[in-house]
């Protein structure tokens, strides 16, 4: 039995079916990438599994560790051992390094040891635990929503687009950790604008269409099929 597993989800806004049909599996230790134009439902596909859509009307199932969690609230989800690293990172600026850290903080996760393990993950962290969390680098803020994320001992992560809007150099630091953090025994969903990367590190490559998955990809078809879907260009 798969540690997570989405079946045939259904995210709708109102009118709009954002996402139909997806169903989509996560085992620890291994990344599940999803990838697909902007509006696809991606991240409403994260914000689901999370727990963090509340007006949205969510249909299908999904299990963790075997028991339905879809509907639940946020903060259970993240007991349970699922941790949402939203798009855009979502650290509070005027806050200060450690403050926001402490915000990651949960009833099973956040003791002093935890916060000395994340912050010897990335020590930058420490270095600038007192400065405001604006004053960091895009790179340094994207470790910094991570290590939150972390402080809550999660078995999977949800990533979304970690890699918006950073220069190449950081990107490949970024998915190093990534990739540790997967052979930690972590399970991780990425959704990811640099496919081909991405593709390197994942087990499988979901494809996405408008709402719904176009192709399932292992190994080394991917490039192949993704470049079809994005072009040149969207593969760095
Ligand atoms: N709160 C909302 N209310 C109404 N429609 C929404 C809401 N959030 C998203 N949508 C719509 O649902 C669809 C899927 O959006 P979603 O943000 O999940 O896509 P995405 O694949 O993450 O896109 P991007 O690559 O731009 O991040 C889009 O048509 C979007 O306009
Ligand atoms: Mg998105």
């Amino acid at each position: 039995m798969p540690l997570l597993e989405v079946r045939d989800l259904g995210v709708r806004y109102g009118s709009v079916a954002a996402v139909r049909g997806v169903s989509f599996t996560c085992d620890a230790g291994e990344i599940v990438t999803l990838v697909g134009p902007n509006g696809a439902g991606k991240t409403s596909i994260l914000n689901a599994v999370a727990g963090a859509l509340e007006s949205a009307r969510l249909t299908g199932d999904v299990r963790f560790d075997d028991v339905p969690i879809l509907g639940d609230a946020p903060e259970r989800i993240v007991h349970r051992g699922i941790s949402l690293v939203p798009e855009g990172r979502r650290i509070f600026t005027t806050l200060t390094v450690g403050e926001n850290l402490r915000l990651g903080a949960t009833p099973h996760g956040g003791s002093a040891e935890d916060m000395v393990s994340v912050l010897e993950r990335f020590p930058i962290l420490a270095e600038f635990r007192r400065r405001p969390a604006g004053l960091l680098s895009g790179g340094q803020q994207q470790q910094l929503a991570l290590a939150r994320a972390l402080l809550a001992r999660p078995r999977v992560l949800l990533l979304d687009e970690p890699s918006l809007g950073l220069a190449p150099q950081v990107v490949g630091d970024l998915f190093r950790a990534i990739a540790d953090l997967r052979d930690e025994g972590i399970g991780i969903v990425l959704v990811e604008q640099h496919a081909r990367r991405a593709m390197k590190l994942a087990s499988r490559c979901h494809v996405m269409g408008h709402g719904t998955f176009v192709q399932g990809l292992e190994g080394s078809d991917v490039a192949e099929v993704v470049g079809a879907y994005f072009g040149g260009d969207a593969l760095p």
